[in-house]
């Protein structure tokens, strides 16, 4: 087998060698494939392992790639890569959820530890590919499939594993964050600073699971879980993406002291979880309205250690390779030590868990309609939302638009996402409102 041994690494007698087989070398695979030839000696010295990359899977190993590998290494038949007998552990990076779903289950059928940075696969089907390692024997390391190269997966299951988490506020999408950062700063259309993401490396194959929000959905799903301690699938997660979003809307809501961010709120209400993703006003004061461009965060709030703030770049190559190498080095351990299960991918702790309707989550909102600039309008909208018992705290026409239709934005008090929603099908019908109100939660962080 043709294998790279990193240049300088210390090699012990008693040192345990790991082989490891890559399925997946795009800008993930190549990020690991580089950080390994950077770092993996260091790393190996540290662990007490000798880590070699020993074959790669790609769909095209003619393609040109950031990362060099030699020719012997590469196939396009992954299953040659997971049922070697000489590999150790499998990485999966290539994405999606049917093929790549084969390879996990496949490695783990046969005992070998499993690293992936795959939200999608984990969040969708999570459950039973839990189930295959404890009947097998291996182990799932999934911390590059959140938050990039911040190790949150690592602080929730370890570091604070002594707490009850209260609530968790998540920017957990880098391409979004991105866009809406660029925006305010440079005015250009969203269109035009997605193809910048996308050429960073920060975007998903599919953008639209970025933009649209389902990869903060499934991000969230897999926080929340492991936080609560029932697995919690995409389709319980109520999810609304940042398309709708508007220069005029981030200006706006600076204008009233505001930033927009798209948020995965976990919220413990009552004895049910809150668990959404959607575009939402934050405080242009509080800690999570300053995490800009590629950056993640994540806010937890437990209730022994009171907040703490997991920060660091959330998409893009090498912070991702970081948290795979991370698992890589939980994975060489485990294998070293023979402790396979030390940490468990997910243990269930809560059967009785259950989801807040979205219906009965309760924000205070902004909302931007655009309508004739005529006597009488604003009444006939206050008249809506006091019948809909939503109280208004602002209202704003600001100056300088003129035209046959004009902006007018409100803030308004707490209210279920159910009155809101009725409430804003009776607005948008009226004669008055002239395009689909704009309607984004408030996040007060009380
Ligand atoms: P990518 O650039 O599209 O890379 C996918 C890789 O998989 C490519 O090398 C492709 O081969 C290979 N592949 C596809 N089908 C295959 C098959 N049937 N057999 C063997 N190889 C196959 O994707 P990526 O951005 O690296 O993302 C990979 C995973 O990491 C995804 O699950 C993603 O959600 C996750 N992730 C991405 C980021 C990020 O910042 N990009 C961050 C965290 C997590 P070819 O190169 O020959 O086409
Ligand atoms: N596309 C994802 C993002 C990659 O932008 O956050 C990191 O998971």
């Amino acid at each position: 087998m043709s294998q790279a041994i990193f240049p300088g690494t210390l090699l012990l007698p008693e040192m345990r060698k790991v082989n490891i087989g890559l399925v997946g070398c795009g800008t993930v695979g190549s990020g690991v494939v580089q950080a390994l030839s950077r770092n993996g000696a260091l790393m190996g010295s540290r662990l007490g392992v000798k880590l070699s990359l020993a074959k790669v899977a790609v769909r095209n190993p003619r393609k040109a790639r950031a990362a060099r590998l030699a020719k012997r290494m590469v196939t396009n038949d992954w299953e040659s890569v997971v049922r070697d007998p000489k590999i150790d552990v499998v990485v999966e990076l290539m994405g999606g959820t049917t093929t790549a779903r084969k390879v996990v289950n496949e490695a783990l059928k046969l005992g070998k530890p499993v690293v992936t940075a795959n939200k999608a696969l984990i969040s969708a089907h999570g459950e039973s590919i839990f189930k295959l390692v404890e009947k097998n024997g291996g182990n799932l390391y999934y911390e590059a499939a959140v938050a990039g190269g911040i190790p949150i997966i690592k602080s929730l299951r370890e570091g604070l594993s002594g707490n009850r988490i209260q609530s968790l506020y998540g920017i957990l999408n880098g391409t979004c964050n991105f866009i809406l950062t660029q925006m305010e700063l440079e005015g250009r259309s969203f269109e035009e600073i997605l193809l910048d993401a996308q050429r960073l490396g920060y975007a998903e194959a599919e953008p639209s699971l970025d933009v649209d929000g389902f990869d903060a959905q499934h991000k969230a799903g897999i926080l929340a879980s492991l936080a609560h301690g029932f697995w919690i699938k995409p389709n319980q997660i109520f999810v609304e993406g940042i398309r709708h979003i508007t220069t005029l809307d981030i200006q706006f809501a600076r204008h009233l002291g505001y930033c927009i961010k798209l948020l995965g709120i976990v919220k413990k209400i009552g004895d049910k979880v809150q668990i959404v993703v959607h575009p939402t006003l934050v405080p242009e004061k509080h800690v999570l309205a300053n995490v800009s461009g590629v950056y993640n965060a994540i806010l937890v709030r437990g209730d022994i250690v009171g907040d703490t703030l997991h920060y660091g770049q959330g998409a893009g190559a090498d912070a991702t390779a970081s948290a795979v190498l991370s698992d890589l080095a939980d994975a060489s351990l485990d294998l070293k030590n023979v402790s396979m299960g030390r940490v468990p991918p997910f243990v269930p702790h809560d059967q009785k868990g259950s989801v807040l309707p979205i219906e009965e989550s309760v924000n205070p909102f902004y909302l931007r309609l655009s309508v004739v600039d005529k006597p009488g309008t604003l009444a006939r909208i206050a008249a809506i939302l006091g019948e809909s018992k939503i109280g208004i705290c602002t209202v704003f026409q600001p100056e300088g638009h003129v035209g046959e239709s004009v902006p007018l934005i409100m803030m308004l008090h707490d209210a279920t996402d159910a009155a809101m929603q009725k409430a804003l099908k009776r607005i948008g019908r009226l004669s008055a409102v002239k395009a689909k109100p704009t309607m984004i939660r408030i996040e007060n962080f009380n």
